[in-house]
């Protein structure tokens, strides 16, 4: 059996890379709906419609758990997810208590980046409130470094300009930009590269995959191999074949 990974498109190989590293004995189906990305400029309803009718799919493929490895998707449909099957689900959410905890200690703020659906949700906006008592974090929506990344572009004069047109004027004032899209630390390096040296740039990827490992220990389900997994790569429900594709989504799994 195997552990399916889905996402909007390749943006989930960010979380799937970390649980390579914790997990190599495990086998994974990766699915990214890269026909229909992005998700995160879409309607909660369309995002939620995708969703169901892909996870539908993966169920089909003999999955023993399913990482949601894309914080639109969870902040739209995790919670229906759970009440529909009985296989661990687990979701992404952007790892702002941890960011909050590291700059009010020295007294900066915090930026929060993510896709215009994850930062109206609800989901989100009670995040914030449970942990950000001091109101120093802000967000900032990023769609078109999903555009970006779906072309295979993390570096380069356009990426460039996009980042620094959407960073705040006051930069210096922020400690930890958070990722809150798993598309977006595909882009670690270009950030760090422009963002003012000393800003801590994080994501949730290992927390999500340390409490992946922790639900399937706990359920019995971590795999007993001892040989090294395989991973089967969808896109948007159709088998990947493309070797050249397949290396570059590999590339993207190695970092
Ligand atoms: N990777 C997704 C996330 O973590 C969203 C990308 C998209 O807009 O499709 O939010």
């Amino acid at each position: 059996m195997s552990i399916a990974f889905f996402d909007s498109g390749i943006g989930g190989l960010s979380v799937l890379r970390e649980a390579l590293a914790l997990m190599p004995n495990e086998n994974y189906i990766y699915l990214g709906d890269s026909d229909n990305a992005p998700y995160g400029t879409k309607t909660k309803e369309e995002v939620r419609a995708l969703t169901f009718s892909a996870v539908d799919f993966l169920v089909k493929q003999n999955i023993k758990a399913l990482v949601v490895a894309c914080n639109t998707i969870t902040s739209a449909a995790v919670r229906d997810l759970r009440g529909m099957y009985d296989f661990p689900i687990v979701g992404m959410e952007p790892a702002v208590k941890p960011a909050v905890a590291r700059s009010a200690d020295i007294g900066k703020r915090v930026l929060v980046l993510a896709t215009p659906l994850t930062l109206k949700e609800e989901k989100f906006h009670s995040l914030v409130s449970r942990f950000d008592a001091d109101h120093i974090v802000d967000m900032q929506p990023a769609p078109k470094l999903v555009e970006f990344a779906e072309k295979f572009i993390f570096e380069g004069p356009a990426v460039e300009a996009y980042i620094n047109e959407i960073m705040p004027a006051d930069i210096d004032r922020y400690g930890t930009v958070v990722l809150g899209c798993t598309h977006f630390p595909l882009f670690r390096k270009t950030l760090a590269h422009l963002l003012p040296e000393g800003i801590d740039i994080i994501d949730g990827n290992k927390g999500t995959v340390n409490y992946l490992y922790e639900l399937l220990k706990k359920a019995h389900l971590l795999s007993t191999s001892e040989e090294k997994g395989n991973i089967t790569f969808y896109r948007s429900g159709v088998q990947v074949q493309d070797p050249e594709l397949i290396d570059k989504y590999q590339k993207l799994i190695r970092g």
